[in-house]
């Protein structure tokens, strides 16, 4: 199985460009056989650029609302809410402390806000909380802590997946264990980048978003809206480059996708592109928009869905995996032996005998578990020889009655001692 993790940030109403640079695709994905799908609502993440509580809270709902009312079935992926599961903020501490400044100091983010304060004459961090400082971090917590293999994103994210990379093999490095999958940057250049209403990238940044669920009217006047140049009808127009025509091409089928390109050409006047594209996006948007409007009218269920998501998924793997990495940092129960770092199957060391000569010039020996516990110790012998010959006995022992040869005494239960000695002829010891 391939774990697929996607995250929106929980701060505005979506629009056309998300759904078809994000949600139609992701969801497209979802079904490929072999691909366990992780979606969740970033709205930790929100808190950085939205301190408005009202704005955070709809914005949420509109998100969920869309995810599910595009198709996605809450019971054949992993859907939830970033704040609904603690271990994402625990695990967000941990990486802090291994993340690298120096890094953090190179995020495009953070380093367009200090270029913007300059050009203003600011403070270098005039108005940049730590909160935007630490985004990547918090980024990596989320898909480490499900140790998702691949991330869809735009370019603009390339570098965040990088630094989540970095993160895990610091952590990995100086935990001594493979505790976290680095993560892949996929991108997908089949997915188009929508024009808004200016002919720029479709964004809310911009304020040029065509909100996904606008009732149809609205719909309507806001593509009528849309820029284009002065040709007349009649006038023959280039459909590469068009705003409406790359619109269109979002929606349509290639067939007919090639007639519009022919009615370009054959100087289809702009008041009709623009109808055909409203017709065609809203036979789409359509059907989603009916289930969108009953979903946004019963809150709780959405509620239900993400609590429910978010519980079954933190016992499935948050609470279990954050409890080894809670271990794996050193934040232990006081009454348990002290370990190195070091995963504690894979790591720990083999099983061992040690033999020895002691004060009564007689010689002996000891088995030791990879904790240096010890499992048998062994009487006197008057020959190395002697000792040796026993250890190679119980070396090969599979029974539990071969515990009870005479010269040994067993300081852990037998099964645990024959199960080390197993463990040592596994290892070809
Ligand atoms: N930073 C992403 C964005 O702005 C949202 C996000 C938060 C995310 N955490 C994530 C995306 C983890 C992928 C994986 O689009």
């Amino acid at each position: 199985m391939t774990r697929v993790l996607t995250g929106i940030t929980t701060s505005g109403t979506p629009h056309l460009g998300n759904y078809v640079g994000a949600v139609r695709p992701a969801l497209a994905a979802s079904r490929a056989p072999g691909v366990e799908s992780f979606y969740f609502l970033a709205d930790l993440h929100s808190l950085v650029k939205v301190q408005d509580a009202a704005r955070v809270q709809r914005s949420t709902l509109e998100i969920a609302a869309t995810w599910l009312a595009a198709g996605l079935e809450p019971e054949q992926v992993w859907f939830y809410r970033q704040s609904d599961i603690p271990e994402i903020s625990e695990l967000n501490w941990f990486l802090t402390c291994v993340a690298g400044k120096g890094a953090l100091n190179r995020a495009h983010a953070y380093k367009a806000a200090v270029d913007r304060n300059r050009s203003d004459g600011e403070d270098d961090d005039a108005g940049i909380s730590a909160g935007l400082f630490m985004y990547p971090v918090l980024m990596s917590a989320d898909i480490l802590l499900f140790n998702a293999q691949r991330v869809p994103v735009g370019r603009d994210q390339v570098q965040h997946i990088e630094m989540a990379r970095d993160f895990a093999q610091r952590f990995n490095h100086l935990f001594g264990g493979d505790f976290f999958t680095l993560p892949e940057a996929v991108i997908d250049e089949n997915v188009a980048t929508l024009p808004g209403l200016d002919g720029r990238k479709m964004s809310k940044s911009y304020d040029n978003t065509i909100p996904l669920f606008a009732p149809r009217a609205e719909l309507q006047k806001l593509i009528h809206a849309i820029v284009t140049d002065s040709r007349a009808p009649g006038e023959p127009k280039q459909a590469d480059g068009s705003h409406v025509f790359q619109l269109y091409q979002a929606f349509a089928s290639a067939e007919e996708t090639a007639q519009m390109r022919q009615a370009f050409a054959d100087g289809i006047g702009w008041g009709d592109a623009k109808r055909a594209l409203f017709e065609r996006v809203d036979a789409e948007v359509a059907p989603m928009r009916e289930r969108y409007e009953a979903l946004i009218a019963r809150p709780g269920e959405i509620e239900h869905i993400l609590r429910d998501g978010a519980k079954r998924l933190r016992e499935k793997y948050a609470t279990p995996f954050l409890a080894e990495l809670r271990h794996a940092v050193g934040l232990r129960d006081l009454s348990h032996r002290a370990e190195p770092n070091g995963r504690i199957v894979e790591k720990s060391a083999l099983p061992s005998f040690k033999q020895y000569r002691d004060s009564d010039n007689r010689f002996y020996f000891k088995f030791l578990d990879g904790n240096a516990e010890l499992l048998i110790q062994s009487g006197g012998f008057d020959s190395p020889k002697q000792a040796g010959g026993l250890i190679a006995t119980l070396k090969r022992a599979e029974q539990a009655d071969a515990m009870e040869t005479p010269g040994i005494v067993l300081h852990a239960p037998a099964a645990r001692v024959l199960a080390a000695l197993r463990q040592l002829r596994e290892a070809g010891a």
